[in-house]
């Protein structure tokens, strides 16, 4: 009898903790700020929050929007329905990856880089093949995703206009010249850290095949492979890209070993130098960082481990110069390599970056993994303001703005 009781009991507590769940997932299934705490959900409550949507628990009202701090206009918010496909697009389960494959995904991986059809056959394959914490640290943005996201939909906003019958089509030429050297094509190998994380064959894999169709690589400041090596991996040198620290002496330490085994184009990313908000990193090392075994294993993580760019690199430290723009011209006069910027995404800085020396700049957000600041890098600067008959991208942001894009 005693124990019929505590059954019951048992049994009473299990359905009131079940009701009390249901209606914790039904609340924030309403929530006006569901759709910015969506992507930071544990998968399981993600789940139980769907279901509730689909239950007809009301879709929430849309925050007001807040003005935009260069043009004045609204900015839309985006709505948990946005949230949810940007989440998957960054990282959900492949299968809820959308996109233009999803509609003619058989449900295959590609089992080597010949059989892909779609450049998005590798980022199903990289997901399935990663550990969570390479996984994410390949695809992850700043703060919830936005600009990244945004990169994405600008390409979407560019139109072609496609002409028939040229005059010679067998004369078609995608070459670039680039400070005296001649490329196949304007895409290029843009510098990423790490590489041997994702493949054993790391940075000089990536030069054979940069190599074999002659596209431009430049390598990553924090690179899993030396210079040295990676140029024997291309037959020639390659451009460097520099993140650079506060010791002058370090810098330059690294500028004129770089420029010493011939690299003839630095790239000095300009976009991280206040740091950045990457959310997903912090989850991902948790609270043992790189100290758990298994980073140990592959980075080498060990007190006093450094990149191979890093190494060899002791001295005396140097003075702590301040980012002004007088540091184009201080690491200009300190090497002869042409000098690019990276991370340049407006006009004036533009103008500025060339004024004070540069060579070139590299319009670039660093894949919305630098800044939030919801602009995608392909589209250009909005009009200048005095014009009211200019669209503007904030408003070709809008989904109900309609019209014209440029
Ligand atoms: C996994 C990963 C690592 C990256 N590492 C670097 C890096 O070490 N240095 C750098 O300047 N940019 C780095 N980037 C940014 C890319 O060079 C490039 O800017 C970005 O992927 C494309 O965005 P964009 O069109 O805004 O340039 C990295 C990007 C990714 C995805």
């Amino acid at each position: 009898m005693t124990r019929r009781i505590a059954d019951t009991a048992a049994s009473d507590n299990a359905s009131d903790s079940r009701t009390s769940r249901r209606h914790f997932f039904k609340l924030l299934a309403g929530s006006p700020l569901l759709g910015l705490a969506y992507p930071t959900l544990p998968s399981s409550w993600q789940q139980a929050v769907e279901r509730e949507l689909q239950r007809g628990v009301p879709a929430p009202p849309r925050p007001a929007g807040m003005p935009c701090p260069d043009c004045g206009q609204e900015m839309v918010f985006p709505s948990p329905a946005d949230m949810r496909s940007h989440s998957a697009q960054a990282g959900g389960a492949p299968t809820q990856v959308p996109g233009a494959l999803d509609a003619h995904f058989s449900g295959q991986l590609v089992e080597s880089a010949a059989e892909a059809i779609n450049v998005w056959d590798f980022e199903r394959v990289a997901h399935a093949n990663n550990l969570p914490e390479h996984w994410n640290y390949i695809h992850m943005g700043v703060d919830d995703l936005e600009t990244r996201a945004a990169n994405r939909e600008g390409f979407q906003r560019l139109m072609l206009r496609p002409r028939r019958l040229g005059p010679d089509t067998a004369k078609l030429d995608t070459s670039v010249q680039l400070f005296g050297r001649r490329w196949n094509t304007p895409l290029f190998l843009c510098p990423v850290a790490a590489l041997e994380a994702y493949h054993t064959q790391g940075e000089s894999g990536a030069a054979r095949a940069a190599r074999a169709r002659g596209i431009l690589q430049i390598q990553s400041n924090q690179s899993s492979q030396s210079y040295e090596d990676i140029a024997a991996a291309m037959g020639e040198p390659h451009w460097f890209q520099i993140y650079t620290t506060p010791d002058w002496n370090l810098n330059k330490r690294l500028i004129d070993r770089v420029a010493a085994a011939g690299c003839p184009v630095l790239v000095w990313t300009v976009d991280l130098l206040g740091g950045s908000n990457r959310e997903l990193s912090r989850r991902s090392q948790g609270r043992q960082e790189y100290d758990r075994p298994l980073c140990q294993n592959c980075h080498n993580h060990k007190p006093g481990y450094q990149r191979p760019m890093r190494r060899g690199l002791d001295g005396p430290p140097g003075p702590r110069p301040s980012y002004t723009w007088d540091y184009v011209k201080r690491i200009k006069d300190a090497t002869s390599m042409k000098v690019i910027l990276k991370g340049i995404v407006t006009r004036e800085d533009a103008e500025l970056a060339i004024e004070n020396g540069a060579d070139g700049i590299f319009v670039s957000n660093h894949g919305g993994r630098a800044e939030n600041s919801l602009r995608s890098a392909i589209e250009r600067n909005r009009r200048p303001r005095n014009n009211p008959t200019l669209t503007s991208p904030c408003l070709e942001r809008r989904p109900s703005a309609g019209g014209p894009v440029r």
